[in-house]
């Protein structure tokens, strides 16, 4: 079992699981809309999902423009729980399809806070991929178009996925399960 900042991680999708996933799904994104399609990653969870996906489009065919923005949740109370803009796209948004790329669907909050403001920049189209969907988690009414894995109700890291700024660097995507026993 990997060993990391002294935590053991039980790996639950493997990198070769996540590569053989990530062209099933480039395959099935490439039957979309493929003229001028400008891809958005969410950042930061999903820049290595998308570092991977992008590149798996480009063997389905596709020649995407590539842009980033980044979002975060505030709030952890009921009331008060909104998505806000870190760092914008600069790129005009009208008349084109997109295809919005993160990490985890759980809430639903992020992705249709970004789905309805690319509507609202007149976006022609906005389909949505994720590399996990935890499904029990959801609280607004939104479907991702390109599913990886459906996910268990676990707290999932790696594979750019962060448990308090650690961890993203896995290769797979895997759970905190204790601590490593020290030898000493
Ligand atoms: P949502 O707005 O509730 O759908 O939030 C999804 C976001 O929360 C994801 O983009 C992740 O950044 C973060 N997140 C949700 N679950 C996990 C997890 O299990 N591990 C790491 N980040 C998570
Ligand atoms: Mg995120």
């Amino acid at each position: 079992m990997p060993v990391v900042r002294g935590k053991i991680i039980e790996p639950l999708y493997t990198a070769a699981q996540i590569d053989v996933r990530n062209k099933e799904m480039a395959v099935e994104i490439a039957k979309g809309p493929a003229n001028d399609l400008l891809v958005i990653a969410i950042l930061k969870g999903s820049f290595i999902f998308a570092a991977d996906l992008i590149r798996a489009l480009h063997d389905s065919g596709l020649a995407p423009e590539v842009e980033f923005i980044t979002l975060s949740s505030y709030g952890t109370g009921t009331v008060s729980k909104g998505v806000r803009i870190v760092k914008d796209i600069d790129s005009d948004v009208h008349d084109r399809d997109v295809l919005l790329i993160d990490d985890i669907l759980e809430s639903g909050r992020t992705l249709r806070f970004a789905k309805e403001l690319l509507f609202e920049r007149g976006a022609r189209s906005v389909s949505i991929a994720v590399l996990l969907d935890k499904r029990v988690k959801r609280e607004e009414v939104l479907e991702a178009d390109f599913v990886g894995f459906e996910c268990p109700d676990y707290f999932v890291v790696g594979y750019g996925m962060d448990v308090a700024y650690a961890f993203r660097e896995l290769p797979f995507v895997g759970v905190v399960t204790g601590d490593a026993l020290n030898d000493a």
